[in-house]
């Protein structure tokens, strides 16, 4: 669901968005297109970021898939080449993929640590370093990273640990305050979001929904419902907007004030 648009407030934007084939990404490439900006949709999934191009050409907007994963600095180069030659410049950049693998502390291995640490915090690097250069070249603009409130606080633990997925993204705050410094020479402002709970394929809801997990919840949330992906893409639409102008490294809670108490 897409709420209050604004359909002139990203006109002649192009934004590049990664992990754009689902939930939060794709909510946010939709959200964006119907704000006005042309949308380089990349995922590691190329069906499901052309499904996203469909959903978005369905309502006349303008967007192309690319197939990335974000720990491929090659294809990024090529994403953001397809990018250029179809709009001509990039302004923002939605570095949003990310994963989780859910495993007791003793099971968890090598490769499940390194690759929750190579997609959520190397990738955005990967991504910001190459993408940042075009957005430079257009002039300046803004980058949102997707953070999450498990960057500041720990939610599950025991059979679900989560020491991989808490450090990934507690690097992501300062990944971004570094970036912010680094790239405001060039008229790119940085900044990250930390979600809540949000109903995505990420947030596996059937699991989650349990009576025990819904007390859990209710305790948690002083808004009493569980986020949607259009709450995300709002609070990055206005990150990226002239709106948010003077707001540069910080990470925006959005999280129906599950960190409050
Ligand atoms: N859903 C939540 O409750 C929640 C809460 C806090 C933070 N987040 C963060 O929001 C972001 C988006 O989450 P979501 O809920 O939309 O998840 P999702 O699983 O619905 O979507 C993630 C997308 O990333 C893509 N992806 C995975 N690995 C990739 C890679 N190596 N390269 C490129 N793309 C890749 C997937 O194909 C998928 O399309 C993630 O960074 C996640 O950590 C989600």
């Amino acid at each position: 669901m897409t709420s209050h648009v604004d359909t002139s407030r990203h006109s002649g934007k192009v934004c590049f968005v990664t992990g754009g084939g689902s939930g939060i990404g794709r909510q946010t490439s939709i959200r964006l297109s119907l704000e006005g900006a042309a949308i380089i949709v990349s995922d590691i999934d190329l069906a499901a970021a052309q499904e996203t191009v469909e959903l978005i050409e369905s309502k006349g907007g303008q967007a192309l898939a690319a197939q990335v994963d974000v720990r491929d600095r090659k294809a990024i180069q090529a994403a953001v080449k397809s990018g250029l030659s179809a709009y001509g410049s990039i302004h923002f950049l939605v570095n949003n993929a990310g994963l989780v693998t859910k495993h007791s502390l003793k099971d968890l291995d090598e490769d499940a640590w390194d690759l929750v640490l190579d997609v959520n915090l190397k990738g955005q690097w990967l991504v910001a370093q190459e993408v940042s250069q075009a957005i430079a070249s257009s002039g300046g603009g803004a980058i949102v990273n997707l953070s999450t409130v498990e960057a500041m606080v720990v939610v599950t633990s025991g059979s679900t640990a989560q020491p991989h997925y808490n450090a990934s993204k507690g690097g992501v705050p300062m990944l971004t305050k570094a970036l912010a410094v680094e790239l405001a020479s060039e008229n790119i402002r940085v900044n990250c979001v930390a979600p809540g709970p949000i109903a995505t394929d990420f947030f596996d809801l059937k699991g989650v929904m349990s009576a025990e997990a819904q007390a859990f919840m209710n305790q948690r949330l002083l808004v009493q419902r569980i986020g949607q992906p259009d709450d995300i893409a709002r609070a990055i639409s206005w990150l990226l907007s002239d709106e948010a102008s003077w707001i540069d490294g910080i990470q925006l809670p959005v999280d129906g004030g599950w960190l409050t108490r």
